[in-house]
């Protein structure tokens, strides 16, 4: 079959078989996104305005944290030239200020948890539950109706709501998110591709704070899932981490118990105790979902240095060096699924097997087409209209590699044991915006693979 075949099956099947997956459980955070959308003369006027000393040192190395406006500067500097995706906690409050007043295109729904929860539950209408940090008014609102529901506790009493009518006016958790397009020009520098730097103004999800709620009520809460989904321990710090550790894992053994498969969603993490931390828990989780730049700082801190470097040295990135990271993340771990993302193409690595962890991986591309082409994914429909977007053509030569390595077929090989699964994606040439598409992928491809099987 062709893959424009595989893609149109893959779609209608899973789209058939969504209203019976049942309850997805999704923690840790949500956050409100402002998104600017940059002006290379604006940004410039700003650099000079606080002096390119103070600034053009972070487009060379990150600061730790954002502590004054020279290093959010720097920083988003940074982002541009290298077309990386970064993020950073702003603790000062004059910058906060300064971000504010800087202002923004566009407000929507932010952190994995939110988005996730607006896809699968306002779109998929998958039931799904959301940890939200912080209900305010604004976040609240950017909800989209179906069945999304948070957890409300009164008089020790469990209540699931949708969260607009969970009427807390708790506070606003902000990301300044400053995006730029493939090309954009400030200064001497060119960004390679489209992406973002974010700002995070917000105190509750950097720490990964987790509400009495969820605490108190965790069991009953999980009672309701079929599936989980947990994300946003990324900004964790060998500081901080322990105690939203403890929790996380007590949460777990909860869902492991009742036997609902559990996808540990991995964005960067920069503090290799949290990092170190992660992998050591991994093999408690069914599933986890990643890209290239953190499938490499995981080898990393495996001491698999050789790997690291490969997976960053080639644009599309080497498939063999990708399968031979998962092999060996997969070995350490014991953890049963491995999804990589990357610009051009999918691959999992399974320790089952079946056509439905392809056709899963399908669907999200498809998923992750319309979240690029339009920025707010608003029905199924605007989905399969995705189906127009060409199948990437550099992705020929990754399929070439798989089938000559591992006799790959139809995108799918079987390797020491495990099942290894491919799909070419489709790439939409200007995308809307970036943030959000790889939580689009991974949450897709994970209930579409449950939907399927
Ligand atoms: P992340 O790096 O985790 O935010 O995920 C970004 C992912 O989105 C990449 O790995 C690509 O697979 C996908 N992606 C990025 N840009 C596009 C685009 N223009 N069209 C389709 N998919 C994209
Ligand atoms: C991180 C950011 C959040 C953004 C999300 C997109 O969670 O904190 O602002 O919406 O990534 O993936």
């Amino acid at each position: 079959m062709s893959w424009d075949a595989l893609y149109s099956s893959a779609f209608d099947r899973v789209r058939k078989n969504l209203g019976k997956i049942g309850g997805i459980l999704l923690a840790y955070n949500t956050n409100i996104d402002a998104i600017k959308y940059l002006d290379g003369n604006d940004l410039e006027r700003r650099v000079e305005t606080v002096g390119e000393d103070e600034v053009l040192h972070y487009a060379g190395e990150l600061p730790r944290m954002v502590e004054n406006v020279g290093q959010l500067l720097g920083s988003i500097l940074w982002s541009i030239k290298h077309g990386k995706a970064a993020e950073l906690f702003v603790e000062s409050c004059s910058t906060r200020f300064y971000m504010r007043e800087w202002g923004w295109d566009e407000l929507r729904m932010g952190g994995q948890v939110g988005i996730m929860a607006n896809l699968l539950g306002g779109v998929y209408n998958v039931p799904v539950i959301a940890h939200v940090p912080q209900v305010s008014r604004l976040q609240a609102g950017l909800f989209k109706d179906g069945p999304i529901y948070v957890p409300k506790a009164e008089n020790g009493k469990l209540e699931l709501v949708h969260p607009k009518e969970f009427q807390a006016d708790e506070e606003n958790c902000i990301h300044y998110i400053y995006e730029f397009p493939r090309g954009f020009r400030v200064f001497d520098f060119e960004a390679p591709r489209e992406n973002r730097f974010i700002g995070a103004a917000d105190d509750y999800n950097p720490n990964v704070y987790i509400r009495p709620e969820f605490r108190e009520h965790f069991e009953e809460i999980a009672g309701r899932a079929r599936l989980a989904i947990i994300s946003g321990l990324q900004t964790l710090t060998r500081k901080n981490y322990r105690e939203p550790f403890e929790e996380m894992v007590r949460h777990l053994e909860i869902l492991n118990a009742r036997d609902v498969p559990v996808h540990l969603e991995f964005a960067f993490t920069q503090d290799e105790i949290v990092r170190r931390s992660l992998i050591d828990v991994l093999g408690q989780f069914h599933s986890v979902g990643l890209n290239e730049v953190e499938l490499a700082s995981i080898m990393e801190v495996m001491g698999e240095k050789g790997l690291a470097e490969k997976l960053l040295a080639d644009d599309p990135v080497d498939p063999i060096a990708v399968t031979g990271a998962m092999l060996r993340l997969a070995e350490r771990t014991s953890v049963r699924r491995i999804h990589f993302h990357t610009y051009g193409y999918y691959l999992a690595l399974t320790d089952y097997k079946g056509d439905f962890v392809r056709d899963a991986l399908l669907f999200a591309a498809l998923a992750a087409a319309a979240k690029a082409k339009l920025g707010d994914v608003r029905s199924i429909d605007a989905v399969v209209k995705a189906m127009d977007v060409p199948v990437n053509e550099r992705a020929k030569t990754v399929e070439e590699r798989l089938a000559g390595e591992y006799g790959m077929k139809n995108g799918i090989a079987d390797i020491n044991g495990y099942q290894l699964s491919f799909a070419p994606t489709k790439v939409v040439t200007r995308p809307k915006s970036t943030v959000g598409i790889g939580d689009t992928i991974s949450s897709s491809a994970f209930v579409g693979e449950f939907a399927l099987h």
